[in-house]
């Protein structure tokens, strides 16, 4: 483990000091407080509005987490040359100024106003030194402050280099802080990977108010916004982008891209009507299911948890007789998307064995329910959502549990609304 060493032990705050405003606070009672209600600065990017709860929420400290580039310096970006009336500070350690300069002019393409392309409130710093990064925020005094990422960032407070664990805490802990004092937002962007292999920003998790995880293949085009940690809103929500030329477009239809454009009928896909947060999201899912060639069978899902597509396999084995055990099974969701909503497990059921039978199904039905260990079909939430998403997309049939029925009035759905009690009743009904 590294070892923190701090030059002057007397004036650790010397960074506020130095403005002459740093003052200890003072207890007050809750009526001494004044209440901000539920102020939120809505940005023009309605998927960044969304994973934050609807806007962001002054003097909060938000983490824009994900692997090196997934696109956080151009969301970033984007999302400070979009904010046209606020005065935002972007302070890049990572970039020059040319560099962040010529992105810019790469993301301004699109736009359509003339008017942004002047952008007069944004400015940006090549800068990595604390101090000299808080001097010119009290010059500029900034609306909203992005930073660029808090790897690069060193404090003089500390003798350790950027990037150890010490320096990335006590420059959160100072911007936090300011944050804090002046009711101004700040965006920490940190390096992570998915199993947080750089520790680095990590370790912020439990300081900072959000934390937003960018993820998605780097070699397909779509990225996903995640919200892990919300002190503002739910982390259920999540946002979609796609990543152009010309930087990143919000995708507000997410199904059409979710579900791929294909010629003719494929064995092994299938469509899961999920809900990702409080969207329905209609998710296409692929399986290969081929005769394993030596020793154990590999169990190989992307976007879906290893251990409960075991345990659908297992259903599907001994509840249902299909001989899985002895077959190769991968599984992918499409779009680089991670799938928790177990409404998933049908579609996955059903695309397995259209795979291992080799019988496509119809592009026009989609499934939404729980599999139970005894191979029942469970009733999964928002039933009524899921139903009205998959009726808007022009599917025909929705497979759903029997007990998600009653919560249902059919009366009022074009749709058919086809309900099971087990799922070898719907392998009946679908392969015959
Ligand atoms: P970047 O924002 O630098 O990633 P991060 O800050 O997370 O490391 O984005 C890197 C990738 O995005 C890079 O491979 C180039 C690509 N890109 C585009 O495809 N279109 C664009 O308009 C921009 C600015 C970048
Ligand atoms: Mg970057």
């Amino acid at each position: 483990m590294e070892e923190v060493v701090t030059k002057n032990e007397g004036d650790k705050n010397e960074w506020r000091q130095d403005s002459g405003k740093s003052k200890a606070s003072k207890p007050k009672t809750l009526n001494e407080i004044e209440s901000s209600g539920e102020i939120r600065i809505a940005t023009p990017d309605q998927e960044l509005n969304r994973v934050l709860g609807g806007g962001i929420v002054p003097g909060s400290l938000v983490l824009i987490g994900g692997e090196p580039g997934i696109g956080k310096s151009t969301l970033m970006l984007q999302i400070g040359l979009a904010l046209e009336k606020a005065k935002v500070l972007y302070v890049s350690g990572e970039e020059s100024e040319q560099q962040i300069k010529m992105r810019s002019e790469r993301i301004s393409l699109k736009e359509k106003s003339q008017a942004a392309n002047s952008h007069e409130n944004f400015y940006m710093l090549a800068e990595t030194n604390t101090k000299n990064i808080f001097q010119a925020i009290e010059t500029l005094e900034p609306n909203l402050i992005i930073i660029d990422s808090i790897q690069t960032l060193h404090s003089h407070m500390l003798e350790s280099v950027a990037g150890s664990i010490g320096q990335v805490r006590q420059c959160a802990g100072e911007l936090m802080k300011f944050a804090k004092e002046t009711n101004t937002p700040v965006f920490l962007v940190g390096h992570i990977t998915k199993d947080g292999m750089l520790a680095g920003p990590k370790v912020l998790e439990h300081m900072v108010d959000t934390v937003l995880q960018f993820e998605g293949d780097r070699h397909l085009a779509y990225r996903i916004l995640r919200t892990t940690k919300n002190r503002f809103g739910s982390t259920s929500e999540i946002g979609i982008y796609e990543m152009l030329g010309t930087g990143l477009r919000e995708v507000s239809n997410p199904s059409e891209i979710l579900i791929s454009q294909k010629d003719g009928l494929l064995s092994g896909v299938t469509i899961g009507a999920t809900i990702e947060g409080n969207r329905p999201l209609l998710i296409e899912i692929q399986s290969l299911v081929s005769a394993a060639s030596y020793g154990t069978a590999q169990r190989t899902p992307t976007g879906f948890d290893q251990k409960r597509l075991n345990m659908l396999l297992a259903v599907l084995e001994k509840r249902c007789g299909f001989r899985v055990g002895t077959q190769d099974v991968f599984v992918n969701m499409a779009g680089g998307i991670y799938v928790e909503d177990p409404a998933i497990d049908l579609a996955l059921c059903i695309s397995i064995i259209s795979s291992m039978q080799e019988i496509p199904v119809s592009d026009k039905i989609c499934f939404a329910a729980e599999i139970g260990l005894g191979g029942e079909l469970r009733a999964v939430n928002r039933i009524d959502q899921r139903i009205s998403e998959a009726e808007k997309l022009g599917f025909k049939e929705i497979y759903i549990s029997k007990f998600s029925q009653k919560s249902i009035d059919l009366r009022k759905t074009k749709i058919e609304v086809k309900s099971f009690g087990k799922l070898t009743e719907v392998f009946g009904d679908l392969f015959g």
